[in-house]
């Protein structure tokens, strides 16, 4: 019961700060695997993060996905308009409308009363395709973009979850289970040590942009992402996690 109380969870914030190396983790409390409420209450916490590192002019950069939506449908509108680009972090990953990364990114852009660009690139296309797309002068300008962006927004989903999501095929199914993959972020395909195992064919933002001067939010909750969560922390530096108690515990209890 004392992980109820305000002090249980700023504990708990401590511990995982320390134990993922990011600097700042918010956890609400709860579980978003049991309650909707729950899901609501870390978007919130998360547009109140990225807030806080906000600071005009700026690039964001956003990924899809059902917590990225709520960051993005919870944000308070601004009133004013302000000097912030929000662009998708990468091209199409197979998600449902409301889910893509660039229907996050223009809703974003609209409570921040800032700008937001599109990036309309099929997913799942060939190595060879994605590259010669890549060269392509007005692609390439918006790949400069999106990786020279200030902040980096991003969902962490369960690896298979994720896999199952998005349609990959049978083939890449089994050699994700088989190759250990627990987490998914970006597209990218994470074993528990942070190992790449595999990622979708897709341009945009690259995992080594990811260090340097940017700074990165992940947005995760639920007891089914503690792994997932563990496992993109070896991966990368994450500057802010904001997560929930159901998270959490899945992850301190192993340690
Ligand atoms: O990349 C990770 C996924 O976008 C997470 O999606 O927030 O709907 O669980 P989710």
């Amino acid at each position: 019961p004392i992980m109820k109380t305000l002090d249980g969870r700023a504990e708990m914030e401590l511990s995982l700060a320390e134990r993922l190396g990011i600097a700042r983790v918010v956890v609400v409390s709860g579980d978003s695997e049991q309650s909707e409420d729950v899901t609501r209450d870390v978007g919130q916490a998360a547009a109140h993060v990225l807030r806080t590192f906000l600071h005009p002019p700026c690039t964001v950069a956003v990924t899809g996905g059902s917590s990225l939506a709520m960051l993005a449908e919870l944000m308070p509108q601004a009133t004013t308009p302000q000097d912030v680009e929000v662009v998708p972090a990468r091209g199409g990953l197979g998600e449902r409308h409301e889910l893509l990364a660039n229907t996050i990114a223009s809703q974003l852009a609209a409570r921040l009363s800032g700008r937001y660009r599109m990036f309309h690139v099929p997913e799942s296309l060939s190595r060879a395709t994605a590259e010669r797309l890549a060269q392509e002068p007005t692609i390439a300008e918006m790949i400069d973009r999106i990786r020279s962006a200030n902040l980096v927004v991003h969902g962490i989903g369960d690896a298979l979850t994720m896999a199952t999501r998005r349609g990959l095929d049978e083939e890449t199914v089994a050699h994700l289970a088989l190759r250990g993959a627990v987490a998914e972020a970006f597209g990218y395909f994470f074993d528990a040590e942070g190992h790449i195992v595999h990622m979708m064919n897709t341009v945009g933002l690259k995992l080594e942009d990811l260090s340097g001067d940017k700074m990165v939010i992940g947005v995760a909750g639920g007891r089914a992402k503690g792994p997932a969560i563990e496992a993109v922390a070896h991966a990368y530096r994450m500057d802010a996690l904001v997560t929930d108690e159901g998270a959490a515990r899945a992850i301190l209890k192993k340690g």
